[in-house]
């Protein structure tokens, strides 16, 4: 139950914004990364790979290199080049199939759907390199400690299973005074089709003490949110969509933010309630941004019920979760797994998640 929900989450990444969803930076939202630009940040990661493993002369072999997590192939694409055949496996086909067609090396590099909480596809010591960058961290421990397991069971003999994952998370602190906003729209009424999308133009305003965009460190945006909710005011899809606020906005300054409307999974009338609030979700400190109603009226569509009851669903946002994983924990279930910790290190860049790297061989 857990994995089919995590997996559903992860299919909608892959089918709306597969990108922004692998490398999360608020100016790439809404399909703004260029591939070129995005499969550069890949290169980069993997050379860092390769300079640990020149310095440490492992693996003992360069044949066959596991991506665990491979979403389109961002790292896995780099690996083709150190290895003679790579394995990408991701548990949302609709990230597989954007990795098959960013492909660049043929045969050399396969994609496979997991969506299992094990491994029980690769035999035991299959592995010459295991790698994972930015997936433990999205789910549960209770999970992705069986993975670590799995990973030292699939490592070759000699192998190298190299993996990142976060071991303390840093709650970003807005200030709690000071932080106001005003929210417009342009019409105060929508129209749209069952299952359907429209558009709406909000125009933010700052109206703290405070720039938004800097208001802490590392500089973190603002966000417009949306609830749907009945016209009697209960809340049916909360944070249905979350816009973030590019840039640095000044008191008194202004920005206008389009916002992606789906609509709800039946006709009739209901209200789309928006607001501002910190990168967080957090609703402004003391009241301080009036929500803005727009009415919106849910027309029957000419779509088939089915089609119609898909769209619907579509309205809930995917959700990202992120977990830590204690040092000592990992540790631990590597070595009971019968794994050897080559270097286990931990860096806390300031005001940012504390990030646990691990190199393990057999
Ligand atoms: C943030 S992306 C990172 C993608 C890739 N590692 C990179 O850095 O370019 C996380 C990926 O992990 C995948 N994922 C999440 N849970 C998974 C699981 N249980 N098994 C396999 N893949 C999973 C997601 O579908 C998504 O493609």
């Amino acid at each position: 139950m857990y994995l089919q929900t995590l997996q559903r989450n992860w299919e909608k990444f892959g089918r709306e914004d597969p990108l922004w969803a692998i490398a999360t930076v608020p100016e790439k939202f809404n399909n703004k990364w260029e591939p070129d630009e995005f499969f550069a940040t890949g290169r980069r990661k993997v050379a860092l790979l390769e300079k640990w493993m020149d310095a440490n002369g492992l693996p003992r072999s360069r044949r066959l290199a596991l991506d665990f997590g491979c979403g389109v192939g961002r790292l896995t694409q780099s690996l083709a080049s150190l290895f003679e055949r790579c394995v990408g496996v991701d548990i949302a086909q609709s990230m597989i199939d954007q990795a098959r067609r960013f492909n660049r090396h043929g045969a050399k590099c396969t994609y496979v759907l997991n969506d299992f909480p094990d491994l029980r596809r690769f035999k035991s010591g299959t592995f010459d390199l295991i790698y994972t960058e930015h997936v433990l961290q999205h789910i549960h421990p209770r999970v992705s400690l069986g993975y670590v397991r799995e990973f030292v069971r699939v490592l070759a003999p000699g192998g190298l299973l190299a993996f990142q994952a976060p071991c303390k998370l840093h709650r970003f602190e807005f200030p709690n005074t000071g932080l106001k906003a005003e929210v417009r729209v342009s019409a105060p009424f929508v129209s749209m089709e069952e299952g359907g999308r429209a558009a709406i133009s909000v125009r933010v305003k700052n109206t703290g003490d405070h720039v938004w965009g800097k208001t802490v460190e590392p500089p973190l945006p603002m966000r417009v949110v949306v609830h749907w909710c009945t016209p009697d005011g209960q809340v049916l899809h909360p944070f249905h969509c979350s816009q973030t606020i590019p840039g640095e906005l000044l008191p008194g300054q202004e920005a206008d933010i389009d916002i992606p409307l789906r609509s709800p999974a039946t006709c009739g009338r209901f209200l789309a309630v928006i607001e501002v609030v910190d990168f967080n979700e957090k609703p402004l400190p003391d009241g301080g941004c009036t929500p803005v109603v727009v009415e919106a009226a849910i027309e029957p569509s000419s779509e088939t019920r089915e089609n119609r009851a898909k769209a619907g669903s579509e309205a809930d946002r995917p959700v990202m979760e992120m977990h830590a994983l204690p040092m000592d924990v990992v540790v631990r279930t590597i070595e009971q797994a019968g794994g050897k910790v080559v270097e286990a290190r931990s860096n806390s860049p300031r005001n940012c998640h504390t990030q646990g790297w691990y190199y393990v061989t057999r």
